[in-house]
């Protein structure tokens, strides 16, 4: 078995029901941060980390994002006789990484959507990354989880600190032991109820994994919310071969949600020149506006 990471699965075939009714039609993946669809930040993320493969795991509905990466000749083309050089440049499709469909026929959960790639990845370790989680960082996310994998040669996924009130909306690490940055995980609980999570360390949609994995998903009974769990997955996983948590470097943007995904548009767009100045006179004019309304 090769211990290079070189191919990746983004699952994309979820309902998106915190974005309805934007997401009725559209899916969740194109809904754009500034101008750029988050799956396209997951995509680049994955380029920069070296992975050569992609597989996205699509659903009923998600045709627009086969059509994001795709060539449009006709848009090309008409750019070209208009000379618009700097945006062609921004639709041209990314020649290092070759990038894969198949279907999951029914939103049965992540663990089942992971599971729908199984031919695709092989017996091979494999990335996966979920578009709820846009990380910024100077090394990518995913880079660092791959380079923890060829130093440990054990899975690892990627966890962040969370608040004790936020617990409850992840899959929570258990840990054993830990090393700087690196815990061995005694457990996973996916979304414990409040009050009873065992750490604060949260998965956030960044993992490395061994082929084994998949051994587990096809057997993966039902868990939380009715879906099959890639947690519960996981948690039988370690018992066979131990998992390491990683606490990773970088800024991580939660778009899943409706005011993660309103906080990160605003933040990435101050961060860019051709916007900081207007918008910013235009935050503290309503600012400024709403204050004064509250005086009133
Ligand atoms: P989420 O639970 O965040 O996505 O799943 P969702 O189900 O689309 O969104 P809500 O909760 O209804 O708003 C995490 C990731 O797993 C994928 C989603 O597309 C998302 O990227 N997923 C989830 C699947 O691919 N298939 C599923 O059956 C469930």
């Amino acid at each position: 078995m090769s211990n290079r990471v070189k191919k990746a699965i983004i699952p994309a075939a979820g309902l998106g029901t915190r974005f309805l009714p934007a997401t009725k039609a559209m899916p969740k993946e194109m809904l754009p941060i500034v101008d750029k669809p988050t799956i396209q930040y997951i995509i680049e993320e994955a380029i920069e980390s070296g992975i050569e493969d992609i597989i996205i795991v699509t659903g009923k509905g998600k045709r627009a994002i086969e059509d994001h990466f795709d060539n449009n000749f006709e848009l090309e083309d008409n750019l070209i006789k208009k000379e618009k050089f700097d945006l062609l440049a921004k639709i041209k499709q990314p020649a290092k990484v070759d990038i894969h469909y198949i279907r999951q026929k029914e939103p049965l959960g992540l663990g089942h959507a992971v599971w729908c790639a199984r031919s695709f990845i092989g017996n091979e370790p494999f990335a996966i990354l979920l578009g709820d989680d846009i990380v910024q960082s100077e090394k990518p996310c995913l880079k660092q989880l791959i380079e923890q994998f060829e130093e440990t040669g054990k899975s690892i996924i990627g966890v962040q600190t969370v608040g004790e009130n936020e617990t409850d909306r992840y899959g929570i690490v258990a840990p054993k032991t830990y090393e700087g940055k690196r815990y061995e995980v005694d457990y996973l609980v996916e979304k414990p109820k409040k009050g009873s999570a065992p750490s604060n360390l949260a998965i956030m949609g960044r993992y490395v994994l061994e082929p084994e994995i998949f051994n587990f998903l096809e057997e993966q009974e039902k868990g939380a919310g009715g879906e099959i769990q890639l947690t519960d997955a996981l948690q039988k996983l370690n018992s066979t071969s131990s998992i390491i948590a990683y606490d990773f470097d970088g800024k991580r943007y939660d778009v899943g949600e409706v005011l993660g995904f309103i906080k990160t548009t605003i933040e990435m767009a101050l961060d860019r020149d051709d916007l900081k100045e207007e918008l910013t006179l235009f935050l503290k004019e309503i600012l400024n506006q709403s204050s004064i309304d509250h005086a009133k």
